[in-house]
């Protein structure tokens, strides 16, 4: 029965968590997992600063680490394993959270796992199931987030292969930025979400880019969107950015520019929820259409979908019928395992230990890791 601690800080999210794996095979036991967003730190800034990213995770990390510890009643000398992601990310923020764990494994003298963040997401649909590594069967694996859009050919745990990737933003990177042309909060995701559960999503007729191929493509969708604004009297929000976080949260319609964008809201009400659905209709068919290719194609049965963008229920929903239509198993992982959190790194580390892996604590954190 190992218990594992596992820090995740690649980006802006300080997140600790301990597990325990069981010896009947069964699931693993989440004892505590914890997560301290930094986004209103960098709000004021319009986007991610890699600096205050890494100063916040030396302030967070302490305090998640006493949290999760009281809240599992377990003392760090009784941590088998301490585990860290060490890429791919922010070099400065990965640092901090493989030193913690590499000191950690050091000073009580345990073994130090370091974990890729793409491996994390990837495994997180089968965190509840039985059987460790063996659980791990062969799927079209579909990881989608803010900074990867993916389709992985899993064979089996450690044997993995890249079948397509975005060859621009992705997914969740286009939500973010068309909410914020919008003039919707940070992240944009969960807020196009919203908007577009009562939207018409065939309203506008908005781009399925690259659907012959297994790459992904979302920056002519962003486009497509950007020039349709003007068109229906909306003056987008120009400043980008990547991955930019909203300055001001209050929603829609507030700045100097806002009062055409409002005027145009307000003169007709659906124009937004509309819009929402349409976009978050034409990400979702990319999705569907190329993960359901896959899955024929490389003749699997079960399809997996990971990453924040896989929170969105009306994806979830539609990849899962497409998977049902076509015959194949459908797996999600629950919402709090989809954005970034420590739980999934703890589980790869868990079945990573189980397979008989170790890190050793020299080994570099690499913000361009690669999954395969
Ligand atoms: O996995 P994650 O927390 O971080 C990365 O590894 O990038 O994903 C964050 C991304 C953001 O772009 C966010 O807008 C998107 O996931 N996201 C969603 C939803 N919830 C989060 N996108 C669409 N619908 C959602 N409900
Ligand atoms: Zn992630």
């Amino acid at each position: 029965m190992k218990t594992i601690l596992a820090l995740e800080t690649s980006c802006d999210e300080t997140a600790v968590a301990i597990l325990r794996g069981r010896d009947d095979h069964s699931g693993p036991e989440l004892l505590a997992s914890e997560v301290a967003s930094q986004i209103a730190e960098h709000e004021k800034y319009g986007g991610i600063v890699p600096e205050i990213a890494s100063r916040n995770h030396l302030l967070y990390a302490p305090r998640l680490l006493n949290r999760t510890a009281k809240a599992s009643k377990i003392d760090l000398s009784d941590i088998d394993t301490f585990a860290a992601t060490s890429g791919p990310g922010l070099a400065s923020s990965l640092m901090v959270g493989a030193s913690i764990a590499k000191g950690l494994a050091i000073g009580f003298g345990k073994p130090y796992l370091a974990i890729n963040h793409l491996e994390g997401h990837l495994l997180s649909p089968f965190f509840s199931g039985a059987n460790g590594e063996a659980g791990i069967r062969p799927n079209v694996s579909l990881i989608v987030s803010g900074g990867h859009t993916m389709l992985v050919r899993v064979h089996a745990l450690c044997d993995y292969q890249v079948i397509g990737r975005t060859v621009d933003d992705a997914a969740g990177e286009a939500f973010d930025k068309v909410a914020k042309m919008l003039g919707l909060a940070y992240p944009g995701g969960p807020e196009i979400e919203k908007l577009a559960r009562d939207g018409d999503p065939n309203r506008f007729n908005l781009p399925r880019s690259m659907l012959g191929s297994e790459n992904f493509s979302f920056s002519g969708l962003k486009t497509a969107v950007r020039y349709l604004l003007p068109k229906i009297r909306v003056i987008p929000n120009e400043s980008e950015g990547s991955r930019n976080r909203s300055v001001d949260q209050r929603g829609p319609m507030r700045d100097q520019s806002s009062c055409e964008r409002s005027f145009a809201f307000a003169q007709d009400d659906k124009l937004l929820i509309d819009l929402c659905a349409s976009f978050q209709q034409a990400i979702i068919d990319v999705l569907v259409t190329k993960t359901i290719a896959a899955a024929q194609k490389y003749d699997v049965d079960l399809m997996t979908v990971s990453g924040g963008v896989s929170c969105n229920q009306e994806l979830r929903r539609q990849l899962h019928e497409a998977c049902s239509r076509n015959g194949f198993e459908f797996k999600n992982a629950e919402p709090s395992l989809c954005t970034d959190n420590a739980a999934m790194i703890a589980f790869a580390a868990l079945l990573r230990l189980q397979a008989g892996f170790e890190s050793q604590v020299t080994e570099e954190i690499d913000p361009n890791l690669v999954l395969a």
